[in-house]
């Protein structure tokens, strides 16, 4: 469903039919997620020339329903000294920066500038007065500048009459904090970390309040899950300096190999947490064999928090290709044919996705126990919700408790689907079918 500013679905082998990629060229982070008059707005880490990492920019797509993006020319473009890495945008509705007016408040990019000789990263402010179609650079650039080559990712939003920045000190594994009126003078409250998975270096965070916690989102590449990229998260108190977790033990977002840098969308209308993450992995991202474009998100998923757990659901599951079933001990193979498939189901209390005959090894090798999951869980029986798209498979187990998000070379329709087992209430919606607006 996702169309293209041509009108046509991109038909090439593994585009995805039903998840934003980019007509052409490289795609990483989600950024700036955020709702207003009427429209979700997805800026990316965009290479606009070339199928591979660099130039880095920030692409942009619209959509009024999260699930048929329109893709827009490039929002905040590079130069030959800096690239536009991750970031936010926010509504100034009260013109706190004076950059627009409270009858039509400027929507505001806060981004990380990478110097390309790697000597420094800041946090810059980018305007746009129409809608986030053109942006004008702060001339007061760079707003947060603490000299660092590692220093990036701010996710700004209002809370409590401020503006509150969550940004990442990567190889610190650190989470700081900072407040500002204006979007422009910063103050420092705290930091959090190292705590639970420092493997690697933390990026993209997020902190988000549901029900009467907060939970702050921390990627991290390597030293995910299973392999590469992956995101934890903490579950605590916000108290307006400083992030309080309720204990440091690990908690990941996703089991499957493809889901990073994911962030929620700002100004939601109702509230709702909905996420999109980038379903890839930098672990072998960069020889993915799509062209003429690389890399897609996450189908969106709204974030509920139940117990000590965040629980994922895909928004507008009923509209798009999915297989359900309920298992007590079973499993269910989706098969291209008797050599190409993928098996998931219950087996000795874990739930496990099993792709190792999925991939493409010859297209890109990797090593096979990357391509197999499994996780432990409490219950004996447990109900599972897939979506298989081109080139990609997500599992939602136990009402969204668990999800596996991962690449594969399978098209879901060549697939048939049969089962082995205690399986029951198996049905299979919408797949094969080609999805038109
Ligand atoms: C995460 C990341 C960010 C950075 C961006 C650069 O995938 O490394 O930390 O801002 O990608 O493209």
């Amino acid at each position: 469903m996702i169309k293209h500013p041509s009108g046509a679905l991109g038909d090439e082998k593994y585009r995805p039919q039903f998840h934003f990629t980019p007509k052409e060229n490289w795609m990483n982070d989600p950024n700036g997620l955020i709702y207003y008059k009427g429209e979700y707005h997805l800026f990316f880490q965009h290479n606009p020339t070339e199928n591979i990492w660099g130039n880095m920019s920030w692409g942009h797509a619209v959509s009024t329903d999260l699930q048929r993006w329109e893709e827009l020319p490039v929002a905040i473009p590079c130069t030959d000294e800096v690239g536009i890495f991750s970031g936010s945008a926010v509504i100034d509705y009260t013109n706190s920066t004076g950059f627009g007016t409270v009858e039509n408040p400027a929507m505001v990019a806060i981004y990380t500038e990478h110097k390309n000789d790697k000597s420094k990263q800041s946090q810059c402010l980018a305007f746009s007065l129409d809608n986030g179609r053109t942006f004008t650079q702060y001339e007061g650039n760079p707003v947060l500048d603490l000299q660092m080559s590692e220093f990036r990712d701010p996710k700004v939003q209002w809370i409590d009459n401020q503006w509150l920045m969550t940004v990442a000190l990567p190889d610190l594994h650190q989470i700081a904090f900072y407040s500002s009126p204006d979007l422009k003078s910063w103050k420092h409250l705290s930091n959090f970390g190292p705590a639970a998975e420092i493997g690697g270096c933390w990026e993209c965070p997020d902190l988000f309040k549901l029900n009467d916690k907060w939970v702050l989102l921390v990627s991290l590449n390597p030293g995910g899950y299973q392999v590469g990229s992956g995101t934890q998260y903490f579950i605590g108190q916000w108290n307006g300096k400083e992030f309080i977790a309720d204990d440091i033990q690990t908690r990941w977002l996703d089991y499957g190999r493809d889901n990073y840098a994911g962030v929620t969308f700002n100004n939601t209308p109702d509230g709702r947490k909905i996420f999109l993450g980038w379903m890839s992995n930098w672990e072998y991202a960069h020889t993915f064999p799509t062209q003429p474009w690389r890399g897609a998100m996450t189908l969106p998923r709204e974030l509920t928090l139940e117990a000590d757990r965040l629980v994922q659901k895909v928004v507008g599951a009923s509209e798009i290709p999915k297989i359900t079933f309920s298992t007590s001990g079973g499993s269910i193979r989706i098969s291209e044919n008797e050599d190409r498939f993928i098996e998931i189901g219950l087996r000795e209390q874990k739930i496990f996705i099993d792709c190792t005959r999925a991939w493409s090894q010859a297209a890109l090798p990797i090593p096979k126990e990357f391509l197999l999951q499994e996780i432990a869980i409490d219950t004996n029986a447990v109900k599972c919700e897939i979506f298989i798209d081109r080139g990609s498979i997500e599992l939602f187990a136990d009402g969204g408790k668990y999800a596996f998000t991962n690449l594969t070379f399978i098209d879901p329709a060549l697939t048939s689907v049969t089962s082995t087992g205690e399986i029951h209430n198996l049905v299979t919606a919408n797949l094969g079918q080609t999805h038109q607006n």
